[in-house]
């Protein structure tokens, strides 16, 4: 067996599977059309196909936020390993973020453990099976769970010094402020008294930058917003027209974040499981928020879910930032 196959089988006994409630696409589909104003549920953006073209949207010229965070983390490293100390299990919600966490990885002194959280068992383990064979001295603890509600981590086999949850990619961005203050809380519950949370935050700056980082002139991301359409068409025989659909993101500044939307090019009907959604020329389907944040209101987050901040790195021009935190 090859070094890879054997890997992914060591990650198989590892896996904690915490069995999370399998998605009903169907039943979320028709719920977020049924609403005024109509919504689709941003999670069902990423399967094999939006997973490539977001891959893709890291590479356009406009989307900063990958390309600023990664050069932040180069240069910062060696800072925030300080921070952290020695003797660490890093926690990581998603496990999609390949560079970043091995730059983590790579840095600290003395990791002990590494635990990607992840909803799908299959995107968990490949992740687990890649980091291992570039860190065969780390523990790999994966863990098969919806990260939105606290858990209790696997133990690491040598005592850790403290839990690391990590948190890039401005994800966090993507829940609303009630729910990224859940999610801030749930984190706390895991990583515990002498736990801490490394997490990216794209910052507030001019709309014009914003704007184009989710409009790319090669429209990669609409092809990824309108992949979702294309997706629920697949797996669950809806019939969106594709060519009637286009893909609208705003920078709403009252609300300091991004409002992605489908909008309907002409009046028509769309059908879903068993229900028939008529469409206005003009009407929307909101599926995404990307919030952006300002010291102030991402400090409001973080004390709202009895967080505090105890270090922070920005790029030079201030346009992404790092974040240490630790209970209050
Ligand atoms: N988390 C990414 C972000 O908010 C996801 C993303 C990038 C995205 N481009 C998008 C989501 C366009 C919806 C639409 O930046």
């Amino acid at each position: 067996m090859n070094a890879a196959a054997c890997a992914l089988l060591r990650a198989r006994d590892a896996l904690t599977d915490l069995r999370p409630q399998p998605d009903d696409i169907t039943a979320d589909a028709i719920a977020g059309l049924s609403r005024t104003p109509r919504t689709l549920p941003s999670k069902y953006f990423y399967d094999a196909e939006g997973s490539r073209l977001f891959e893709a949207i890291t590479r356009v010229p406009e989307y900063y936020l990958t390309r600023t965070e990664l050069a932040l983390l180069e240069a910062q490293l060696p800072s925030i390993a300080q921070a952290i100390g020695p003797g660490a299990h890093v926690v990581e919600y998603g496990s999609g973020s390949g560079r970043k966490t091995e730059l983590l990885l790579e840095h600290l002194r003395d990791p002990v453990a590494y635990t990607p959280v992840e909803i799908s068992r299959t995107a968990v383990l490949d992740a687990t099976a890649r980091l291992s064979q570039h860190f065969p001295q780390i523990e790999m603890l994966p863990v098969c769970a919806d990260f939105t509600k606290p858990l209790d981590l696997p133990e690491s086999t040598q005592r850790a010094q403290r839990t690391v949850m990590f948190f890039p990619g401005s994800t966090l961005g993507n829940f609303t402020n009630d729910d990224a203050v859940h999610l801030l809380d749930a984190m706390r519950q895991t990583m515990g008294e002498g736990g801490c949370a490394l997490i990216g935050i794209d910052l507030d700056k001019d709309d014009a930058l914003i704007e184009a980082a989710y409009n790319d002139a090669a429209g990669v991301t609409a092809a990824f917003t309108l992949n979702l359409l294309a997706r629920l068409n697949r797996e669950i025989g809806s019939d969106f027209d594709l060519d009637g659909f286009r893909h609208r993101a705003v920078y709403a500044r009252k609300r300091l974040r991004i409002e992605t939307f489908l909008v309907s090019q002409r009046g028509q009907t769309v059908h879903v499981g068993d229900r028939a959604f008529s469409f206005d020329d003009g009407e929307a389907i909101q599926v995404e928020y990307s919030h952006k944040y300002t010291d102030a209101r991402f400090a409001e987050l973080a004390a709202r879910a009895g967080l505090k901040i105890t270090h922070g790195w920005n790029d030079a021009r201030d346009w992404f930032g790092l974040r240490l935190l630790q209970p209050a």
